[in-house]
């Protein structure tokens, strides 16, 4: 009887598998209507291993990833540099991402994970904010041939070593200074607080080289089908660097880093929405995420390429006794906010730092340790928080933090649905709410697919 009752059981499976072959070879022949059948948007996860390295709470290693990697389809290793001589691509801690002895390892253990996500891409970004020393190699390597070729065959060469499925591109190409126009015509405050880097005498020439440089790393990624992505950063002149419609067809994604368009290092002395998604009055008008967005479509970016990056940390300022005590932004403070407990960086929250802080403005019994949470009903510009200085805490400033909450990220991952691009990105992992303080661990990432679907 159990023998029969196996062969019978075996019948149904042939005949069930039988079905599935049927009906997938069928799929293949009908026409797929992309209206139907839109390919599952893109969710591109930033992992800085420098989270690797945090004391205490903030340390984020592999393990603590994991539910996370589930919702992303690719996981950028944030980041790997060029050789200050050479032009090849290196890592920039050796101890953290290579070194077997004495260090971690980390890029090999990133890229065991694959066991578990089959699914996952596992992409090496290069640049980005971290490579800080001798920036210019970063324009000196388009100019030759030669050197185009040794960072590519080297970073092909790092992709098999280390066992990546491709490479991104977030070129650190100069910045562009801010212009000290204030909205609120405040005197600038006689410290130079502008991030130096190179000046580029000769940026038409660098566009046309960067795109050889794309072409070329395309051509040479190609026999082992390694992806091939681009990243836009903050605050560089894509206006001169990017050309579109010569790049566009060589690149897998290109991600626009749409945040930080106001920060606590540019903006010393005046406090604003960081990333906010359009417009508003009185602010610079490229200074939001639709003007970058459109302008790389009206410029003939794939649509099915674009991924919109979201960040997961807040910006903060010091408030100080001069400043409004409203909370209402454009105000007056005084530089890059105290470094909190988890991330331990000025300047930044992670939103897991934030959430766990946060009650309503209208909460009268809410301690005055608290932040008090100010939404964005008209989901335009985003979220931000505020504590004032507090005599009797004896805490003579308080902070004021631009940031997003899952809502925020659901709308910004809404918009990228909703004008077809190819997904979002979010930037990063380790400033997320990976441990749950809140409640579900990495409910950012988690709200972004749930508002892509
Ligand atoms: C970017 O470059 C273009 C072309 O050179 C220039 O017109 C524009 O003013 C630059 N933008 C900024 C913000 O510097």
């Amino acid at each position: 009887m159990k023998l029969l009752c196996f062969g019978v059981f075996l019948f149904v499976a042939f005949l069930a598998n039988v079905g599935q072959c049927a009906t997938k070879q069928k799929v293949k022949y009908i026409p797929i209507n992309l209206e139907d059948n839109p390919p599952p948007k893109k969710i591109v996860c930033y992992y800085n291993h420098l989270a690797y390295k945090r004391e205490g709470k903030g340390k984020v290693s592999t393990e603590e990833l994991r539910p996370a990697l589930t919702t992303c389809s690719h996981l950028v290793y944030a980041f790997a540099g060029i050789s200050n001589s050479g032009y090849h691509i290196k890592s920039l801690d050796k101890e953290l991402d290579t070194d077997k002895n004495k260090g971690h390892e980390l890029f090999k253990q990133v890229t065991a994970l694959k066991t578990s996500y089959p699914d996952l891409n596992f992409i090496l970004g290069v640049g980005g904010f971290e490579d800080q020393k001798d920036k210019e190699k970063y324009l000196e390597v388009l100019d030759d041939a030669k050197d185009r070729q040794k960072f590519i065959e080297s970073t092909v060469q790092f992709l098999k070593q280390y066992g990546f499925n491709g490479v991104d591109l977030a070129w650190e190409f100069p910045v562009v200074k801010e212009k000290k126009e204030s909205t609120l015509g405040s005197l600038w405050s006689g410290i130079k607080h502008t991030i130096a880097g190179p000046k580029d005498e000769n940026p038409n020439l660098r566009k046309d080289h960067f795109t050889l440089l794309i072409r070329e790393m395309k051509a040479a990624l190609r026999p082992d089908k390694y992806f091939l992505g681009l990243s836009v950063m903050p605050h560089v002149n894509y206006t001169e660097y990017y050309d579109m419609p010569s790049i566009t067809q060589h690149v897998d994604l290109i991600t626009l880093h749409a945040y930080n368009f106001r920060t606590p290092e540019r903006n010393y002395d005046e406090a604003d929405y960081s990333a906010p998604l359009h417009f508003a009055h009185g602010r610079q008008e490229q200074q939001n995420v639709n003007y970058m967005v459109k302008w790389f479509i009206e410029k003939g970016a794939e649509l099915n390429k674009l991924i919109l990056a979201i960040p997961t940390f807040g910006r903060s300022w010091v408030l100080n006794k001069d400043s409004p005590r409203t909370g209402i932004p454009p105000l007056k403070v005084e530089g890059p906010g105290e470094k909190g407990t988890i991330v331990q960086e000025e300047g930044y929250l992670s939103y897991g730092e934030i959430c766990s802080q946060l009650a309503s403005l209208t909460d009268a019994n809410a301690s005055p340790t608290t932040l008090r949470k100010v939404p964005d009903p008209q989901k335009r510009m985003g979220t931000y928080a505020f504590r004032l200085p507090n005599k009797q805490l004896k805490q003579e400033y308080g902070i004021w933090v631009s940031y997003e909450d899952p809502e925020t990220v659901g709308v910004k991952a809404a918009y990228a649905k909703q004008n077809n691009l190819a997904g979002v990105a979010i930037v990063d992992l380790s400033m997320d709410d990976f441990k749950g303080n809140c409640g579900e661990k990495f409910v950012l990432v988690k709200s972004a697919k749930h508002h892509l679907k």
